[in-house]
């Protein structure tokens, strides 16, 4: 027997439990829900045989070990993506198979040099990988673990004739993670992309705002359930702006190493009103919003 998901606002867990395990890897998505994550959040983008894969930027020579591959030296690139000039190796320009060669690793390896102890272990997973652990932590945990998944660049790879939407509409069918109620949900900073979601899915569509933008929650509720806000932006005000709009809120992204006091952060935000709140630390989350 599955529990329901709790009441109490959501942690999610930020490209897995990042700040104990090199990011989006099956490694973190798992110690961030056995930490009680409410849900995991993956950010994906496609490899040049369209398969849907976790990396926070298609560039991957930070999150990767692509650069020690010399068979792969002559595959570095220069690109504009999003509107910044970037220079390395992009998911797009390798198979599933290639990928599968690179190990994953810390991207922030003066901050967390405890994680650089598991670089050369993690391989890049694909959503469909994801979302089997999902089911499986779900069944182990008897919790339903929820995903919220985050769509990169999308605008970019359709430009490139790689449009990444009915691959992810397909998985999260494939693996019953579809439909209203919550199971997964869908994120993009690109109101374009989310408006052209809405008009295929009823999974729910979260709009991503970053710290310098100012969100009008009446006009986001007409394509979006959620308003996934920077959390400099979780102000009670905008928060009850947003619930009398229909929108949830979601804020984003704690990071215990960079605050004086993370539990007092948490409290912040949740006396806010927050439904849900992104954390790197998924288990100090859980365990301030316990105290609170
Ligand atoms: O989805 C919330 C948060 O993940 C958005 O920012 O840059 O960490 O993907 P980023
Ligand atoms: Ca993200």
């Amino acid at each position: 027997m599955i529990a329901p998901v709790t009441a109490l606002p959501q942690v999610i867990g930020h490209r897995g439990a990042s700040g104990h395990r090199p990011e989006n890897t099956l490694a973190s998505y798992r110690l961030a829900v056995r930490m009680g994550a409410d849900a995991i959040e993956p950010d994906l983008v496609p490899t040049k045989d369209g398969v849907l894969v976790a990396r926070h930027e298609n560039e991957i020579s930070r999150t990767t070990d692509v650069a020690l591959h010399p068979e792969l030296a002559d595959r570095r690139r220069t690109k504009v993506v999003g509107g910044r000039e970037l220079t390395g190796w992009f998911t797009e320009d390798l198979t599933l198979a290639e990928l599968r060669t690179l190990r994953a690793v810390e991207r922030h390896p003066g901050m967390r040099p405890e994680n650089t102890r598991y670089d050369g272990i993690w391989a890049v997973p694909t959503l469909d990988e994801i979302c089997a652990l999902v089911h499986h932590e779900s069944r182990r945990s008897g919790r339903r673990i929820r995903l919220c998944a985050e769509i990169k660049e999308a605008t970019y790879f359709a430009s490139i004739g790689m449009p990444v939407e009915s691959t992810l509409l397909e998985v999260l069918a494939r693996h019953r993670l579809d439909g209203p109620g919550g199971r997964s949900q869908l994120q993009s900073f690109e109101e374009d992309v989310l408006r052209g979601l809405a008009e295929r899915t009823d999974v729910p569509l979260v709009q991503l705002v970053d710290e310098d933008e100012r969100p009008d929650p009446a006009h986001v509720a007409t394509y979006a359930q959620v308003l996934g806000v920077h959390k400099s932006l979780a102000t009670p005000e905008l928060v009850a702006e947003a619930h009398a709009a229909g929108l949830a809120v979601h804020a984003w992204t704690l990071r215990a190493e960079l605050v004086a006091d993370p539990y007092a952060e948490v409290r912040g935000l949740l006396d806010a009103g927050v439904d849900g709140l992104f954390s790197d630390q998924p288990g100090l989350t859980v365990e301030a919003r316990a105290d609170w």
